[in-house]
């Protein structure tokens, strides 16, 4: 694993989107796997301030985000598809067919969870993946004791993730479930960025350098990568 400590949540957001453009640059059809979460919200506006400037930034991108609430709409304020909307994708020149969320509102949540797994196979595996770390060492909305090769599947959140994610749902009805890409899914990546930044992440960053590798640390799956770059601020 590079580990690399930025001074400031401003300084990890620059190298996260710099990483991400040149990837972009490198690979104009690069896939990427997305995170949402208040972490990557500097990460994007950088990205989307960057991609004013150079046009067709994201014209042959393809985007697959990690994870989504199950049984609220898509529209619906507090949801992954909304927030990369009004982070991300209103603002850059990504083919919407091009940018994939899972659908926590499909009728059919098994078929809809195997319809992802195929999208991404079939747009040739994630290239580079950016992840955020939840306090217990989740990573998307793997929870504490995830199976390593485990794939997208619907997942209960535990009420630590539920409550940390709470001020997204002001009228209380936080979602109790989710689709997310499996471990197993997330390590087929060739390339990974982990970025946490916060006191509150401190113990969950501490773990992780401790070598530590279990299914009840989810984030220690990565450290089973070749290819994992973790940004600490
Ligand atoms: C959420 C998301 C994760 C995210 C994590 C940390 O529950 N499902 O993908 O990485 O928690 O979020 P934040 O960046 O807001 O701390």
């Amino acid at each position: 694993m590079n580990w690399e400590t930025l001074t400031d949540y401003d300084a990890l957001s620059d190298r996260a989107a710099k990483i991400l453009l040149a990837a972009i640059r490198r690979d104009p059809h690069i896939v990427l796997g997305l995170p949402t979460g208040r972490t990557p919200v500097r990460t994007y506006e950088r990205v989307v301030s960057a991609c004013s400037r150079e046009y067709h930034c994201f014209r042959d991108v393809v985007t697959f985000n990690l994870d989504e609430y199950v049984g609220i709409e898509q529209n619906h304020p507090g949801s992954y598809f909304t927030f990369m909307k009004r982070h991300l994708f209103d603002h850059i020149d990504i083919d919407p067919a091009n940018a994939h969320i899972p659908n926590g509102a499909a009728p059919d949540l098994s078929a809809e969870c195997a319809r992802y797994e195929k999208a991404i196979a079939d747009a040739g595996g994630l290239g580079l993946t950016f992840l955020g770390l939840g306090a217990n060492g989740h990573i998307a909305f793997n929870e504490p004791g995830t199976r390593f090769d485990s794939r997208t599947r619907v997942v209960a959140l535990t009420e630590s993730t539920r409550s940390a994610n709470a001020s997204f749902f002001p009228d209380g009805n936080v979602p109790t479930h989710a689709i997310t890409m499996g471990i197993a899914t997330i390590l087929e990546s060739k390339s990974i960025v982990l970025l946490a930044s916060g006191e509150e992440k401190r113990a969950a960053i501490e773990r992780l350098r401790s070598g530590e590798i279990s299914e009840q640390f989810p984030a220690s799956a990565l450290r089973q990568h070749p290819d994992v770059t973790v940004l600490i601020a």
